[in-house]
This record gives C-alpha cells, structure tokens and sequence, in this order.
C-alpha cells in the first residue's frame, strides 16, 4: 500500500496522475492530508512544497497524458475542498473507475461513490457562494500603505475556489482574505496562499459599512459632485475601507442620469409616472444598468438605498425574476444577496446551474419597506410600482432574449404576467406568455424559509431546484 500525503487538488492531481499511469488501482494506495497544521506564527519550513514541485515537474517531463471528462475535473477541483478526510481516496478511486472500465461512471446517480462525490461537490459549492457573498474586508493600515482584510470561517476549504473571484472583483485592492485553515493574499497582481489565522488576527469590527452608507445617503447630491469637498467630508481612508468603493466610480457614472432627473422632477418635486422616461437610448444591459441607478419612475426610490438592478450575463439562457430587493440587497445593490438568495443560489446548485450563467433580476428594481423598531420590514410592492417598473423588465428582457423566463414565487409571477393566469396555478411546468415562449413558475426562495416544518422546508427547496432544472433542460 502506498501512502501519499497531498494537501490541494493540484498536489492530489499531479500525484494522480502518475498513479494511473503506473497502473496503480485505487485499493493500492492511501492518500491522506499532512498530519501537521501550520499556524501563523509557526514554522515556515516547505518542504512538502519543494518535495510536491519536483514530482509535478517529474510528471510535466514525462508528459503522461490521460484525458478525463472535464466535468469530472471541475468537480474533482470543488470536492477536493472538503474536509471529510477520506476525499483524496473518494477522487482517485473515481478517476481510477473512470479511466479504466467505466467512462460513463459519473451518470450513474446510484453508485456510492458518484452519490458521494456529488454531494460533496454541491456542499462545497454552497459554502464557495457563500464566501463570495458574506467576506467583508477592512481597512488597516500596514507599513506599506492600505490593506484590506477579511475574516471568514467557511465549512469547507474553499478559499482556494473562491480566491480567483476576489482578485477580480478587487482587483485594484491589496487584500487578505484569513480563515482557520489557510489565507489568500492579492498584492494586485498575484494570488498567493498561506497559513490560517485565528479570527483574533483580523482587525476588529468597525461598522465603516454603516458609516459610508449614511454618508452616501445623507449628503450625496448628483448636481454638486465635487471630489474634494466628498474627501473633506469624509476620510478617503474611509471609502476605502470597503468593498463598496467601487460603488465611487459608479456614482461618478450614474451621476449625470440622476442630475437629468433632478432637473426634470425636482429632488422631490413632481414625479415621473413610471421608468419609461429613463430609458437610456442604448439598451445593452449596461447602459440600462447605469440608467436604471438615477430611475425615479415611482416614489420607491425615496426611502430605498440604490436601485437594485438585474445581474448576469446578456448571454444567459435562463432569466429569473424575484418579487423586489431585501434588505440586504437594498444595501449592497445586487439581486438575490440574502438569506432567500442563499437557498437560491443551493437550488441553482442542485439543478446543476451556476449562478453566473443565469439573469438574475426582480419585477421592481427599489427595496418597499416599513420600519418595524430598528428592523426595516419587507412590504408588497403596490401594483403602481409593478407597473411602473416594467420598462426595466422589457427592457431586460430584450437585451437578454433568453430562452426560458423563470418567475421565482406568485407574486412575482403575478407582477410580471398579470393577476389572471391560468398557469399561476401550475408550478413548475412550462407554458408560453407574452414574456417568452418557455415561461415557468416556481416557489420563491423566501418560501423555504418561512416554512413552519422541516418537511415543508426540504419540500420546497426540492421542488425549487427540480423547477430549476426542468428551466435548464426547456
Ligand atoms: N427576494 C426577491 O424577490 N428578490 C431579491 O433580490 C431578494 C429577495
Ligand atoms: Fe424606478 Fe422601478 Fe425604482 Fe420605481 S421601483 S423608482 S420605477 S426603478
């Protein structure tokens, strides 16, 4: 029996690698992760990298090919971040079963070993989509100028999965992102990874998300942009300190949509009776997006935050439309963020669809709210607010053409199709509207949540996820 120590996917493949090429099955051979952990302040010592460089690059010089599905690759990448012990065995022995005898292992949903390896591959992706939508950095100040830090316990190991989105989507910044188990480190050009870190090592909490957003609330005024009184105002270093600065050049951006506004309506004054009057004269999603943020098509964008305007791709096959923002996204300015976002993003999962791959976008684009105590509680949008954010939608909805519209809950599907259609009695099966040819309603995600069982619960988010794919296959 051979034992083999590998601690990521890339050390685990190349050592794979040579196994199959030297013939050597699955029950031969015992993987397992390094017994030591490094601490932050412990030994440094590499040698398991330097030993692991010179077997990948033995094995790059051989040049040993052997070709798997890339779909197993994926996967293989995600469970690989698991922390049940035993999962480097669980990938071999599938590459082995794969690579041999059994091409078509991974459609057989009843063998143990595929059941295995999917549903690790899911949790993992889960807990990777939640990472990317819960990690807030800080600010601190280090000798070589501004860094930004985050603090995250995730349930998996799954910075190595998520690293590369954070490099995007900060890609200006120098961040570290510290877990227990590892961290990741972007000096705005690389990627590196390093030891874990207790929650201790983060900078403590300073509430410089509430901080900017009242700032943002109280005394931005399109009309009057001036840099240099917004610095004065308010520390630079204190924008900084969030991941929403990169909201600044996009309130640069939307800023003159929302001065044609003013000057048209007045701060307060008269209203527009609905968002066709914003429409900008180009219609890709962008130009949508940026006109969308100065909309002030009903009184909904005085007491929201930002205008939540729809997410994904103009290529995306599959559009799903929610009811309205939640408070989260009110406060983040992106669809589907929160807890109801949460068990979309696991029913999108178990439907086998990423969540960058579909339009995500909702029937009114301004989070409707009621204060309840500190809480702002979510309200129904009124019908006038449904109808008068319909342009966005249409326009959405050109820009994208997809292929399968999904209504996510009733009363989405009611403020999109109208009050009397048949097929708001039929979850889950196809029919064509006015919207498009293929056009489904399914629970919204809320719905699990404000289940009174356990059954109930698992129930609707079964069904969520089969109406998904049934989306996926129409
Ligand atoms: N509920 C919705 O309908 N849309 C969101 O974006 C979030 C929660
Ligand atoms: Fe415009 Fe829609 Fe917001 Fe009303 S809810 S202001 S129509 S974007």
């Amino acid at each position: 029996m051979r034992v083999i120590e590998v601690e990521h996917f890339e050390a685990w493949r190349a050592a794979a690698r040579e196994l199959l090429r030297d013939g050597v099955p699955a029950g031969d051979v015992d993987f397992c992760s390094p017994s030591t952990q490094k601490s932050l302040f412990g030994d440094e010592s590499d040698d398991g990298g330097r030993a692991l460089a010179a077997r990948e690059a033995a094995a790059r010089q051989r040049r040993g090919g052997v070709t798997v599905p890339p779909d197993f690759l994926k996967r293989a990448r995600m469970v690989a971040c698991h922390r049940d012990e035993h999962r480097w065995n669980l990938l071999y022995r599938v590459l082995w079963r794969l690579t041999t005898a059994e091409p078509n292992l991974l459609h057989v949903a009843f063998d143990d070993d595929v059941r295995r390896f999917d549903l690790m591959a899911k949790s993992v992706g889960r807990d990777a989509h939640k990472a990317q939508a819960f990690v807030r950095f800080r600010r601190i100040e280090t000798e070589d100028g501004e860094q930004f830090v985050a603090w995250h316990r995730p349930d998996h190991r799954i910075l190595r999965l998520v690293g590369p989105f954070f490099s995007r989507r900060f890609k200006s910044m120098r961040w570290t992102i510290l877990t227990p188990d590892e961290s990741a480190s972007w000096d705005g050009a690389a990627l590196t990874y390093g030891p874990g870190a207790p929650a201790s090592a983060a900078p403590s909490a300073d509430d410089l998300d509430e901080m900017w957003r009242s700032y943002y609330r109280s005394i931005f005024n399109p009309a009057r942009i001036k840099l240099a009184m917004m610095r004065r105002e308010m520390p630079v270093r204190y924008w900084a300190a969030l991941p929403e600065t990169q909201i600044i050049p996009e309130i640069l951006a939307e800023a003159p949509a929302r001065v044609a506004a003013m000057l048209k309506y007045g701060a307060s004054g008269t209203r527009a009776v609905s968002a066709a009057e914003f429409l900008p004269e180009a219609r890709d999603l962008e130009s949508l997006a940026r006109a969308a943020a100065g909309c002030r098509g009903c009184e909904l964008c005085e007491r929201a935050t930002q205008t939540v305007f729809g997410r994904g791709p103009s290529t995306a096959r599959l559009v799903l439309v929610g009811e309205q923002p939640g408070d989260q996204e009110d406060r983040h300015g992106e669809p589907f963020i929160g807890p109801a976002g949460e068990v979309l993003n696991h029913a999108l999962v178990t439907a086998g669809l990423a969540r960058d791959e579909v339009y995500l976008t909702n029937a009114v684009k301004h989070f409707h709210w009621e204060p309840r105590g500190k809480q702002r509680l979510h309200k129904k949008p009124p019908s006038r607010a449904i109808s008068a954010c319909r342009p966005w939608l249409e326009a959405e909805m050109t820009a994208v053409a997809p292929r399968v519209l999904v209504c996510l809950g009733v009363t989405a599907a009611q403020a999109v199709l109208g009050r009397d259609t048949r097929a708001l009695k039929t979850r889950g099966v196809p029919f064509a509207s006015e919207w498009c040819e293929r056009t489904i309603i399914t629970w919204h995600p809320a719905a699990s949540l404000r289940a009174r069982t356990d059954e109930e619960r698992r129930r609707i988010a079964r069904e969520l996820a089969e109406h998904l794919r049934v989306a996926a296959c129409a």
